[in-house]
């Protein structure tokens, strides 16, 4: 139940932030000619982590507005995209009206997705499922709508990040502001609830549901970027001196564990 209530607080929340994603900013992201990580647009061509994308079944969780589904359909994958929140998918239909392309949206909880077992190739997440559904449901849910082998690919903030950020939120500073134990589950005061495990707990995780790691980025913000316009996580001055967000590369074993126990 404490879980339930969480989760419409989260939903409550990403109806009222929708507006910060919706316009110019959110039709630039659906326009932008190259996939690009993270708040400060880290090429994908350079970290080269998803390798070719034609003709996979990719599932985005936790879309938002959807603009990496949107990237990835142009790229030849066939792409479901999954979110919580009604507000972020209406954008995301605007956005294939008036952009393109189209693709299935469906509105689900990421830690229950109403999708078929072993249904995807790539299952991927930026900012979204790592930091807001707890990695106890969501993760053996990937590793069940993967197929053996599949990649799972998710950016979050990092734990570092987190442990920046001063009680009344606002962005991260240098000192530590909060236990690393306290971080990993976090309900920030008039924001959301969140999940900010360290490293030594998604290795963990990510190995007890059966996926074998295959990389970590650690990603900052070029020297001379400008502060992210709605993002309030990070400065950029901190994010070129400190890793703000990390991407996480995890292929589902043949032993993947499907569900939570
Ligand atoms: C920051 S957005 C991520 C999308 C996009 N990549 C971005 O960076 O703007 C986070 C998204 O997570 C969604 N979300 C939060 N909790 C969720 C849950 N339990 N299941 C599915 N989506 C969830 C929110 O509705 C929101 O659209």
């Amino acid at each position: 139940m404490v879980r339930a209530s969480e989760i419409a607080l989260n939903r409550e929340l990403w109806a009222l932030v929708n507006e910060r994603f919706t316009g110019p900013a959110a039709a630039a992201l659906w326009s932008r000619p190259e996939m690009g990580w993270g708040l400060y647009g880290v090429p994908e061509r350079r970290l080269g982590v998803l390798g070719e994308v034609d003709g996979l079944d990719v599932l985005e969780l936790a879309c938002g507005t959807a603009y990496w589904s949107a990237w990835l359909t142009r790229a030849g994958a066939r792409v479901v995209a999954v979110d919580l929140s009604m507000e972020q998918l209406t954008t995301a239909r605007t956005l294939q009206r008036s952009t393109g392309p189209a693709f299935p949206l469906v509105q689900a909880d990421a830690e229950h997705v109403p999708l078929a077992s072993a249904s995807f190739d790539l299952v991927l997440s930026e900012h979204g499922a790592a930091a807001w559904c707890d990695p106890e449901y969501w993760l053996p849910e990937v590793a069940r709508v993967l197929r053996p082998g599949g990649l799972l690919v998710f950016l979050t903030n990092t734990v570092l990040s987190a442990l920046c950020v001063p009680e009344d939120e606002g962005v991260a500073t240098s000192s530590l502001q909060r236990g690393q134990r306290a971080a990993y589950h976090v309900r920030w005061p008039g924001g959301g609830a969140e999940f900010h495990p360290s490293h030594g707990d998604w290795i963990r995780l990510l190995r007890r549901f059966g996926f074998h790691i295959e990389a970590l980025h650690e990603l900052y913000a070029p020297q001379d970027a400008p502060d992210h316009p709605y993002y309030e996580i990070v400065s950029a001055d901190w994010a070129s001196q400190w890793p703000a967000e990390e991407l996480w590369v995890a292929r589902r074993t043949l032993e993947a564990v499907t569900h939570n126990g």
